[in-house]
């Protein structure tokens, strides 16, 4: 199955270098946020990110006016209709998820493809909310979306080979490199980051060393593009703990339970980079 238009449910961080990758690949795509104000910030950050390539040299003005042109944005679930794939990335809420691919449901036809990018919710557990199991699979972006080569795609026990296919193509289209993974929380990727996060953190906790030790260890001593206390800001502190929690209940293993350090940052607002304030100040 041909895919030419492409929904994007969410246009936060993940969402909008999401919705970028695919209008640049020669998609047209339907950016959907709850209401005007987000869509408004996500769709500048876009337009912010490609000028700045532009500044550079590294992309053509025109390139740039024919990729935000490929980009419409929305706040109704009804204007995703013609799309062939829907890729969600809204807040990390298994009840927001299935609430939004129940209604995504009664408005896209039979051969749209349905894909999560969530972080760490096991993708069945949302396809169950829709009548095509079979056509839902995860496909999980890292961030910055626009730089980072790697998507895992996520098979269910009920996608079928045709959808699991279609989406690979699809995010290989995308320039990315595919590993497949066991729809299980965590998948490949964050079931080895998350404790190394939370081990940093405990680290720093204890005392055993000071922030920028943890990280200049991890830079400079194994090559690492940032330190984990850095990364964990840049994750944002918030989602990390969100996302260990959904880890603490399906394994119910230490190594996910929060460090009260960080569960006392997120408590304080302090949820790193897009705050302003986490492990650094970002002011
Ligand atoms: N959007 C688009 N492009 C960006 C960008 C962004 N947000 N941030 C940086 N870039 C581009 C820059 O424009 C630059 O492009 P150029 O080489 O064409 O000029 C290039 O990336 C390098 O950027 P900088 O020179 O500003 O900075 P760095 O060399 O320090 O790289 C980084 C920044 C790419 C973020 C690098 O530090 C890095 O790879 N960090 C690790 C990121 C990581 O681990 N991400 C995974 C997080 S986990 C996750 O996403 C899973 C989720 O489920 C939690």
């Amino acid at each position: 199955m041909e895919i030419r238009n492409v929904g994007v449910a969410g246009c936060g961080l993940m969402g909008g270098g999401i919705a970028q990758v695919c209008a640049q690949a020669g998609y047209r795509v339907m950016v959907l946020e709850m209401e005007q104000r987000f869509l408004d910030k996500g769709l500048g950050a876009i337009a912010k990110n490609l000028a700045r390539a532009v500044a550079k040299g590294k992309l053509p003005q025109a390139e740039m006016d024919a990729v935000l042109g490929r980009i419409t944005g929305t706040t109704v679930v009804v204007d995703l209709r013609d799309s062939d794939l829907v890729i969600e990335a809204i807040i990390e809420n298994p009840q927001a998820k299935t609430d939004l691919f129940g209604a995504l449901d009664g408005v896209c036809p039979a051969h749209t493809v349905f894909a999560s990018n969530t972080s760490s919710i096991p993708i069945i557990e949302i396809a169950a909310a829709t009548q095509r199991p079979d056509r839902f699979v995860g496909l999980h972006f890292f961030n910055p979306v626009p730089v980072m080569q790697l998507v895992e795609v996520i098979r269910t026990i009920q996608s079928s080979d045709a959808s699991v296919a279609n989406a690979t193509a699809f995010a290989q289209s995308l320039g990315k490199k595919t590993i497949q993974a066991k729809d299980r929380a965590g998948f490949v990727v964050n079931f080895l980051l998350v404790p190394y996060l939370y081990e940093a953190i405990r680290m720093l906790e204890t005392g055993m060393a000071s922030r920028e030790d943890i990280d200049t260890g991890m830079v400079l001593g194994c090559n690492y593009p940032m330190g984990p206390l850095t990364l964990a800001d840049y994750v944002g502190l918030d989602t990390l703990c969100a996302i260990g929690d959904i880890f603490f209940e399906a394994f119910r293993e230490a190594r996910y339970a929060a460090p009260l350090l960080l569960r006392q940052m997120v408590a304080a607002g302090l949820y790193g980079r897009k705050s302003g304030k986490g492990f650094y100040d970002y002011g």
